[in-house]
């Protein structure tokens, strides 16, 4: 529906809504705790190339379908393609929601984490070992806080993103920055430096195994915000006269420097804090929620005041990324079906809630949904759902999206959003990759994948 749409007051207003998107739960949680699984080094390098190679040449595709259609996905690949590429939409609206259902349990922890922050900086630092794995187990715990982060994603979504979010970025974004670098700058004055830096940094390929690989392409997606349309709906607001490339280059920068600050910081203090690697033998997922608090009120001037500051942000961070995810489904239903705002977004919420429920109690709560086990070492609905989503649904979706517009949309409209006069040298290697080779690292890595011994 073509009706007025919204577009960002500049430039910055579209990089930080992107940005915001971006930069969330996949940055400040899941990065550091797959890259510590996969044994670091190699893999955040394969993670470095699959955001290079990939991720930015198909961020900017996405942007350009979304703006050369100024839809929503599903009606943008009918309007530029045809009804046959609707299927790429309606894939991408389902990664969405799986997506969404799973993230809002994380999301849910950092404001659990907030209040016991606040709690410690009033009567000081008191976390046990284990604490974690009992949170985790608690249903009713877990429920309230994937509920209380649902309603607060949906009441934002319900009125609409395209200025609210801008606004609130604007201001959190910079903010979110300045203190992880100082989170980052207090963590290097650590012992454990340098073992960290050689953790992250030095690639030892022997650890690397085919679905180490696949991993760190699936992260460059999930953070990225690639493979399921988000960027196309944000795409559509972004001004004619933009430059495609930079606002994209900004995006992906801003991202991946988030995920390798937090993830350098999170290794230091592990590694300079011994008696944290029991807390995180048995499951890394709560690396964020468990490692940090510990530096906050034991090693950092100014901690008690920053913990909680910090969790905040931890939060809006995911909520800005919690209302993309949501905008993806609500827009189609506004769209295709036809239903106001706050109906489709009721209807999303609530359908996306009772996937939640499932995710949510599976951390130990409901012994049949933690133990179930699809792929082989993904033990529980939540870690089937992710790896699901991230690793296969954003990957093919993906590969479609560089399929339509490296094949179907055509060089003149490419060329001509792209605001280039005539067929340059990075134009030609970026849709070599959109058309070629793209399609083919996806194909050869899930090939892999599925000869090997991924499914258990
Ligand atoms: N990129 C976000 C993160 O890193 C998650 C996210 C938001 C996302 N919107 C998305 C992932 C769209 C894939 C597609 O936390």
């Amino acid at each position: 529906m073509a009706l007025g749409r919204g577009h960002w007051g500049s430039r910055f207003g579209f990089v930080l809504a992107a940005a915001g998107s971006a930069v969330g739960l996949g940055n400040l949680w899941k990065f550091p705790y797959i890259t510590w699984e996969n044994n670091g080094g190699a893999f955040v390098l394969v993670y470095l190339a699959a955001v290079a190679l990939l991720g930015l040449p198909l961020m900017m595709g996405e942007i350009l379908i979304g703006r050369r259609a100024q839809q929503s996905p599903v009606p943008a690949f009918e309007m530029l393609g045809s009804k046959r590429w609707t299927p790429v939409g309606w894939l991408g609206v389902a990664a969405g929601a799986v997506i969404l259902s799973y993230y809002l349990v994380i999301a849910g922890w950092s404001l659990w984490s907030f209040a016991q922050c606040i709690g410690w900086s009033l009567h000081g630092y008191t976390a046990k070992e284990g604490a974690f794995t009992q949170f985790l187990s608690s249903g009713s715990i877990q429920l309230v806080l994937t509920a209380a982060f649902s309603i607060a994603t949906a009441l934002i979504v319900s009125r609409g993103i395209s200025r609210g979010i801008e606004k609130a970025t604007m201001v959190l974004m910079p903010v979110l920055l300045a203190i992880l670098i100082y989170v980052l700058i207090t963590a290097l004055t650590m012992d454990g430096r340098d073992q960290a830096l050689a953790a992250v940094f030095v690639p030892d390929f022997s650890q690397m195994t085919a679905e180490g690989f696949l991993e760190a392409m699936g992260q460059a997606f999930f953070s990225l915000s690639l493979g399921l349309g988000a960027m196309i709906v944000y795409g559509s607001y972004i001004n004619k006269d933009e430059s495609i490339f930079k606002s994209a280059l900004w995006v992906v920068v801003l991202d991946t420097s988030v995920a390798l600050m937090t993830c350098v910081t999170m290794f230091t203090i592990i590694f300079s804090i011994p008696e944290l690697q029991n807390d995180l033998s048995g499951s890394s997922v709560g690396m964020l929620f468990i490692t940090l608090p510990k530096m906050f009120y034991t090693q950092m001037p100014g901690g008690a005041v920053l913990g909680p500051a910090f969790f905040i942000l931890v939060a809006f961070a995911a909520l800005s990324s919690t209302i993309s995810l949501g905008e993806v489904s609500t827009s189609l239903m506004i769209d295709r079906v036809g239903w106001s705002r706050p109906k489709a977004t009721v209807v999303t919420a609530a359908v996306v809630f009772l996937g939640s429920t499932l995710s949510a109690l599976s951390f130990g709560a409901v012994g049949s949904l933690s133990s179930i086990e699809v792929f082989a070492n993904k033990q529980g609905v939540f870690a089937t759902l992710d790896h699901l989503a991230a690793n296969y649904m954003l990957p093919i979706g993906g590969l479609l999206t560089t399929l339509f517009v490296g094949w179907k949309l055509g060089r003149k409209s490419t060329i001509e959003e792209l605001g280039l006069s005539r067929e340059t040298v990075p134009f030609k290697i970026w849709l070599w990759i959109l058309r070629v080779f793209a399609p083919m690292a996806v194909l050869y890595l899930l090939f892999n994948v599925f000869m090997g011994k991924d499914f258990s």
